[in-house]
């Protein structure tokens, strides 16, 4: 008569297999669970290894194509947040920020996850967009000084990918900003030249 081995029950948080019922008590199938976690745990990890290796060519890739580095990155990161810190505008929306250290780093990982693909930032830049009440004036401004410093401080290949990919973010932020307000915006930077 063949015995019905129950299937172990996975765990959502960790995607592993849960030790339930009958496995707590019977070695045989308890030792299962234990090869299948490991399986698991081993392939996750491999999982990753890939991810990482896969990320440090994307990387090697775009420093060769665009010759954005890090120094690059916290030279944009500094100056362009010293000019937004003057500026009539933003300067007034940007007292917020409590650490500008702190602040700071966190661009430059942002920026270096955005272009290099360092995996660096972990943060959620549209959540801390929407509670500002930005508008169509904010974002042509911010763009407006970020395309200025990108040309100051970097070669023309790096300026573009900079440039393109805050068009995006700006984009995809002002559309959230305005249904939030109960607007529609359309994205209104990525095509201008
Ligand atoms: C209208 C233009 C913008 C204004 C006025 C603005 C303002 C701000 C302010 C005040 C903060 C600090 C929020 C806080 O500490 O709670 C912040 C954070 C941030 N901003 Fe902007 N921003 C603008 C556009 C952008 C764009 C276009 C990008 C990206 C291309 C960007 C990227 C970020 C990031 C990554 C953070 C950190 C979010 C986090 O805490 O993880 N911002 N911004």
């Amino acid at each position: 008569m063949s015995v019905r081995r129950p299937i172990p029950a996975i765990c959502a948080a960790t995607k592993t297999p849960r030790a339930i019922g009958p496995t707590m008590t019977d070695g045989r199938l308890a030792g299962t669970t234990e090869r299948i976690t490991k399986d698991m745990s081993d392939r996750l990890k491999a999982e990753r290894e890939a991810a990482a290796a896969r990320r440090n060519l994307l990387t090697q890739d775009a420093i060769e194509r665009t010759g954005i580095t890090e120094e690059m990155i916290g030279e944009l990161v500094t100056r362009f947040y010293g000019r937004v810190r003057e500026d009539a505008l933003l300067g007034p929306v940007f007292a917020i920020v409590q650490n500008w250290d702190e602040h700071l780093a966190k661009l430059r990982d942002f920026w270096s996850s955005v272009v290099l693909m360092s995996g660096r930032y972990h943060g959620s830049p549209m959540r801390a967009h929407l509670p500002l009440n930005l508008v169509g004036g904010h974002f042509d401004r911010w763009l407006d000084l970020f395309e200025q410093t990108a040309r100051d401080v970097c070669p023309p290949a790096a300026a573009a990918l900079f440039i393109d990919k805050a068009r995006r973010i700006a984009d995809s932020f002002e559309m959230a900003s305005a249904t939030v307000a109960g607007r529609i915006a359309s994205p209104r930077h990525v095509l201008r030249s």
